[in-house]
């Protein structure tokens, strides 16, 4: 008989092998194939550990610059999906219009075998970005832009195209630290969502749509829009301190902080605060960062609650002018190369998932005529 699992959410339980990454058990507390994501944060651009992740291994110059080149070719959208695009309205979230986006272009360029897993994901890689800024712009400013830009990098071209002009060298180091934080991180919802997909023999697309439906949901990727919502309310640390006084003494979860596996930091966090710090100098901030300061000293000194990787990155997105509904998309734009890279994985050793329930409902019973029901 199985046996059953004490830990409601699965947590504690191992539910399959990962060469990926490690969470909480070397380095700084975050590993992608061996490499600390301190250090990748600080010597890599995004594409590198894009590639790391999906082929395998660091990319030497040559590498990369054809690895850049390549997603660069790819930045362009099929005119069917801008339709659809078009269509969908300005309220929309940014994470449904990316899920849409997502299934749309697998209907038009479908993975028809695995052999195709790399380049379809390339593909990906390449023109989330253009969807979601093709459809912002096009929704809120009326405009339809161009998405073949000339950036060097999946984050510059994304800054790029939100804005209309050339992102500053500071916001697109930003942009490749953020993107490398929120690559890769093991067994999380969103990345066990496109490996139960993966399991059934189902399509990239299908995979990836899937784990957007998951990251979406506040208490995963969505804490980071969450977090910029209570953060902008606050209009002094003393304030930020008395208000999460309040919403502790109420016992309300504050979004940003706490995690499933790390248990005394998030390693990603204190990369993130540092470049939080820098652009809040930059624009000369004299609230929002010392603000999230606050809440962070509140939630460690209160109940040992440390921020997690979504916190700083609400004011660090603030300060580069990016509309708080568009927080957990840039997540996607990265995170897919975790999710393409656990669904390879997961093919290249596959048995479908299928675990049992313990049943608590009703024993066994006669189905009653139907003048007999209540
Ligand atoms: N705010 C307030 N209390 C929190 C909290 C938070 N952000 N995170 C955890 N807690 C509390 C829980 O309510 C629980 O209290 P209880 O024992 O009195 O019920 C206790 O701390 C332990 O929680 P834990 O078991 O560590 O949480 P979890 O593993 O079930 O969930 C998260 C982990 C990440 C889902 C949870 O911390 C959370 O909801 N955080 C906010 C959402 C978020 O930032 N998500 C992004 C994750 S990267």
């Amino acid at each position: 008989m199985a046996k059953v699992l004490s830990g409601a959410g699965l947590r504690g339980q191992v539910a399959g092998k990962t060469a990926l990454s490690t969470v909480g058990k070397s380095g700084s507390g975050l590993t992608y194939r061996g490499y600390d994501v301190k250090d990748l944060a600080e010597k890599c651009e995004f594409e590198e550990v894009a590639f790391l992740i999906l082929k395998g291994h660091l990319p030497n110059q040559t590498e990369l610059n054809d690895y850049k080149a390549k997603l660069k070719g790819l930045r362009g959208l099929p005119q069917a999906l801008k339709d659809v695009l078009e269509r969908i309205p300005a309220d929309a979230h940014p994470m449904d219009v990316l899920r849409t986006g997502c299934s749309m272009l697998g209907n038009l360029e479908m993975e028809t075998e695995f052999e195709q897993q790399q380049s379809v994901t390339d593909r990906m890689l390449a023109c989330f970005p253009s969807i979601i800024c093709y459809w912002y712009r096009f929704s809120h400013d009326n405009v339809r832009i161009n998405v073949e830009t000339d950036d060097d990098s999946i984050g510059g071209h994304f800054l790029h195209m939100l804005r209309g002009e050339v992102p500053n060298e500071l916001h697109v180091k930003v942009m490749h630290v953020s993107l490398i934080l929120y690559a890769e991180h093991e067994f999380n919802a969103s990345t066990f969502t496109a490996r139960v997909c993966a399991s059934t023999l189902s399509d990239m697309h299908s995979c990836i749509t899937g784990a957007i439906g998951s990251l979406r949901g506040p208490l995963h990727g969505g804490a980071n829009e969450a977090a910029m919502e209570m953060i902008e309310g606050f209009t002094s640390a003393d304030h930020a301190e008395e208000e999460m006084m309040g919403k502790l003494a109420r016992k309300e979860k504050i979004m940003g902080f706490g995690h499933a596996i790390y248990s005394e930091s998030d390693p990603r966090n204190e990369i993130i605060k540092q470049w939080s710090e820098k652009l809040a100098a930059d624009v000369g901030d004299t609230v929002l960062y010392p603000v999230s300061v606050r809440c962070e000293e509140v939630m460690w000194r209160e109940k040992k609650l440390f921020c997690n990787a979504d916190f700083f990155h609400a004011s660090a997105y603030n300060f580069m002018q990016i509309p708080t509904k568009l927080f957990t998309p840039i997540f996607v734009m990265s995170r897919l190369t975790g999710w393409a890279a656990h669904v390879m994985e997961q093919r290249a050793d596959n048995r479908i998932i299928r675990p049992s329930a313990e049943y608590i409902g009703e024993d066994l019973r006669p189905v009653p005529a139907i003048e007999e029901r209540g």
